[in-house]
This record gives structure tokens, C-alpha cells and sequence, in this order.
């Protein structure tokens, strides 16, 4: 089967053409990362090109030894991604070691992944570990209201998480451990890449401080969505606090409530007074 025909493929391009849409992809910003199953990848592997060079990735991921990835490529811009799909996504093949990798489609002329590929792949091997190898899906955006609020709240996991829980009902529901939150740091390297998926280990989004978004998912629709909607209770904080900020909220016991009924469990260092 030819590899833009594949199923995974194609709703990989819909997410990005989806997120190109939302305005959180301006030029070249933003990536998305795929961890491409046993069965995905057969279907496609008479149209793989195994000779490329190996090149390491920069951090150490063993738990990835022999995986295949379909990633965005660095400096390619997410709203071209379906108008010529082997220009500017690719299948990178991980080592035996998880150390280096090598492309074995798409990428063409010379194209590289994601400089944010190590902060991809050591959350997709936190996320590999925590989930029972169910989470497929890293997604980075530059989300504009995220990215607005860090300019304005503390950079703390405690403050961000109920702010943007007490925005919309529905967010302890889809992001029950809350969120991380990154200090500000130089992109593209294996130091952010280290904190980022320290941070995965407790949580599903992280918000880099002045900068964007990453988030986990079991499927490209999970990971979209939840990007989603932390960006969208983001942008009503924005406007509440636009008018003037809060004059009434939910309040911890409420989330105590909405916990029970919706069987999810809430931290309780989130539910402060
Ligand atoms: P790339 O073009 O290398 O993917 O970088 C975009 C970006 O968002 C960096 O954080
Ligand atoms: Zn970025």
C-alpha cells in the first residue's frame, strides 16, 4: 500500500491540516509525532527504504529500540503537510539501542524530523511505559491563549491547573492530573526534552512557558482534543480576565462533586481553598 494511503497517515494529515485551521501553527511552529503500530507499518513496509544512514538522536530512549515514527519534518510547515505529504512528514526507524535513528520514507531532499524530536521521543517512552504501550500519539503546539497566560500567572503546576479546570466543566474530566508547567528554556535539545518528560511522568499536557504546548494521547483524535480544550478554557481565562477577572467560580467542592459523579480522581494538591 502506498504510504499516504495508509490509515494512520491519513489522520495524521487531517490533525495537522485540523490544527493548521485553529491558528496554533504559524510558519514552521509546531510537530506531531505518531508511534506507528506493528500492524500499521506492515501494510506499508514494501514502500520503506531501509539503506539511509543512522543518526543519533541526541537522548537515550530503550523502550523505543526498533519502533517506527511518523513525524513532521524540522522547519516544514504544518499547513503544507497535505498538500505534498513526502516533502514534509517522514517515517523515522528508531535502533536496537534507541539511540539513533534513521528515515525510511518521506523527508525528501535531505529533510530532517522535528528539531523537537528528543522532547518527542522521551515523552513517547515515559508515556510507552505509564500506559501499557497504549499511547501513540505527542503533539506540539503553539497555542496562542496557553502561551498568552504564562506571560501573567505564576509558572506553577498548582496555579495553572485550576485556573484552567475553574474555566470549563469539562476539564478535570479530560485532564485529570492536571498540567505541568516548563520555566522557559532553549528549544530543540535533549535539556528540555529531559524536563518535558519528567513532567509526562505526572502529566498528559505541559505548557512551555513563553513558548507552546505538548500533549500525549492514545490516538491522534485524544491527543487533538485534548490540546483543544486546555487551549480553549485557556482563551476564556484570557477574556475573564480581560473583564476584570473572576466573580464567581467552581469551587473545590464543587470539583469534589463533579470528581464522584464522573469517576475520575482529582489531586487534592489541585483543590486548594
Ligand atoms: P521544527 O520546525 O524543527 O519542528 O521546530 C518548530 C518548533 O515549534 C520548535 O519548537
Ligand atoms: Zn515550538
Amino acid at each position: 500500500m502506498k504510504v499516504e494511503n495508509a490509515k494512520f497517515v491519513k489522520d495524521y494529515i487531517k490533525i495537522t491540516y485540523d490544527a493548521w485551521l485553529k491558528g496554533w501553527h504559524e510558519r514552521n511552529g509546531g510537530n506531531l509525532s505518531y508511534r506507528i503500530g506493528e500492524d500499521e507499518i506492515k501494510d506499508v513496509k514494501d514502500q520503506l527504504s531501509e539503506n539511509s544512514e543512522f543518526v543519533p538522536i541526541g537522548v537515550s530512549v530503550s523502550n523505543l529500540a526498533n519502533e517506527y515514527f511518523l513525524v513532521t519534518g524540522s522547519g516544514k510547515y504544518m499547513r503544507n503537510v497535505i498538500l505534498d505529504p513526502e516533502a514534509n512528514i517522514g517515517i523515522a526507524k528508531i535502533d536496537d539501542k534507541g539511540e539513533n535513528y534513521k528515515i525510511v520514507w518521506g523527508l525528501l531532499n535531505g529533510a530532517k524530523p522535528t528539531s523537537e524530536f528528543p522532547s518527542h521521543l522521551m515523552s513517547h517512552s515515559v508515556k510507552k511505559e505509564a500506559t501499557g504501550g497504549k499511547n501513540k500519539v505527542i503533539y506540539h503546539s503553539h497555542t496562542t491563549n496557553l502561551i498568552a497566560l504564562t506571560f501573567v500567572l505564576p509558572l506553577d503546576s498548582k496555579v495553572f491547573t485550576r485556573e484552567l479546570w475553574e474555566m470549563a466543566t469539562e476539564c478535570p474530566v479530560v485532564f485529570p492530573s492536571g498540567v505541568g508547567v516548563v520555566p522557559w528554556m532553549v528549544p530543540g535539545g535533549a535539556a528540555i526534552a529531559r524536563e518535558t518528560s519528567k513532567l509526562m511522568e505526572e502529566f498528559d499536557v505541559v505548557i512551555w512557558a513563553h513558548h507552546g504546548t505538548f500533549v500525549a494521547g492514545e490516538t491522534m483524535d485524544l491527543a487533538f482534543g485534548l490540546m483543544d480544550t486546555a487551549e480553549k478554557s485557556a482563551e476564556i481565562l484570557v477574556k475573564v480576565l480581560s473583564m476584570g477577572g473572576k466573580k464567581q467560580t467552581i469551587t473545590a467542592d464543587n470539583f469534589r462533586d463533579l470528581a464522584k459523579e464522573f469517576h475520575v480522581t482529582l489531586p487534592e494538591k489541585f483543590l486548594y481553598e
